[in-house]
């Protein structure tokens, strides 16, 4: 099947968040949602549960959807879980929300990697925590990578887990196999959890492979919430429904229990398109690209078709031009 990522898709009437922020002059070229539209098999899926016409709540627990996941984990990643350990949720930021209530209490801490994406660098104001922040280190061409002493010296005696982002948003890294065994060593050692925010894991570049943390080791994965989406993937922010996968069950159940009257469960449209797209979605996924800059870069999503993104690369060509002083 062929996609066509060229057509344009006029979205400012479309309540959405991207493309109503800034004024019509503005391309939006930041927040992370494409301008692609979903794949088909989710449209068609949307179409015929909204064509039923009833909204009724949706059963906590999804069997199928379950089974579903956790095969296309095993395939992924060679990561295999039980179904049961999936839980849906209605967003990776509610997920590590709920997550810090479930692992933390006022006073005690969170340890993140800086530069990172602000609801991460929120989440310990939002539960009275303190933040530890461990720097990423920036080698000489740009690139960023994990520096395990900077983490392992920003940990306190309070701190109770380890929210880590990966792929790495802003700084663009998967991090590698051996990055992440250093990390889960250090988390081992200092007895800390880990709320790993992975909702970026099925966007890498090829040559790039994506490692969930608690996949390493089954000792690894008992102190692990793993949080993942298809709406990175598949272009289905708006719709909310994203997974946690957590192996441990006693940690599990004391998630489920704080999340059940706080964000309660997933919408009956996000999980249609989630379970379709999982089960559908995936030759259109295969064309996809997504990139993001880094502290002292701007970002720019080319997540739209090619002749919107040439018309900003002009555009900002032409203004980096107007504002050169002239040549002597
Ligand atoms: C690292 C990261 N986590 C979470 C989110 C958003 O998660 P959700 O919309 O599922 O709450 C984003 C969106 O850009 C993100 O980049």
């Amino acid at each position: 099947m062929t996609y066509d990522f060229d057509r344009l898709i006029d979205r400012r009437r479309t309540d959405s968040q991207k493309w109503q922020t800034y004024g019509p002059d503005v391309l939006p070229l930041w927040i992370a949602d494409m301008d692609f539209q979903s794949p088909e098999p989710v449209i068609r899926a949307l179409r015929e549960r909204v064509e039923h016409g009833v909204f009724g709540y949706l059963t906590f627990e999804q069997p199928e959807f379950h089974q579903l996941f956790a095969d296309r984990l095993l395939k992924r990643y060679g990561w295999r879980v039980s179904p049961d350990a999936v839980v849906l949720i209605p967003g990776v930021i509610p997920g590590f929300n709920v997550a810090g209530r479930v692992l933390a209490a006022s006073g005690d801490g969170v340890i993140l990697q800086t530069p990172v994406y602000p609801p991460i660098l929120r989440a310990a104001g939002n539960m009275g925590l303190t933040r530890e922040e461990a720097l990423l280190a920036r080698r000489p061409d740009g690139s960023y990578e994990v520096d395990v002493n900077a983490f392992a010296a920003a940990i306190r005696d309070r701190t109770r887990f380890f929210l880590l982002c990966n792929p790495h948003n802003p700084v663009g890294r998967v991090f590698r196999r051996d990055e992440l065994e250093r990390l889960a060593e250090v988390c081992l050692r200092r007895s800390l959890t880990i709320v790993a925010d992975e909702i970026h894991c099925e966007l890498t570049y090829s040559g790039h492979r994506h490692t969930p943390i608690a996949s390493l080791d089954p000792e690894i994965a008992e102190r692990t919430i793993t949080l993942m989406a298809p709406s990175k993937t598949f272009n289905l922010a708006g719709l909310k429904c994203s997974v946690a996968i957590i192996t441990n069950a006693a940690l599990r159940e004391r998630f489920v229990a704080a999340r059940v009257d706080l964000v309660s469960t997933v919408n009956v449209l996000g999980y249609t398109a989630a379970y379709a797209a999982y089960r559908d979605g995936q030759p259109w996924h295969d064309g996809t690209l997504f990139g993001r800059g880094g502290e002292g870069f701007v970002r720019l999503n080319f997540g739209c078709p090619r002749a919107t993104l040439t018309e900003a690369l002009d555009r900002m060509r032409e203004a980096l031009m107007r504002d050169r002083p002239a040549r002597v």
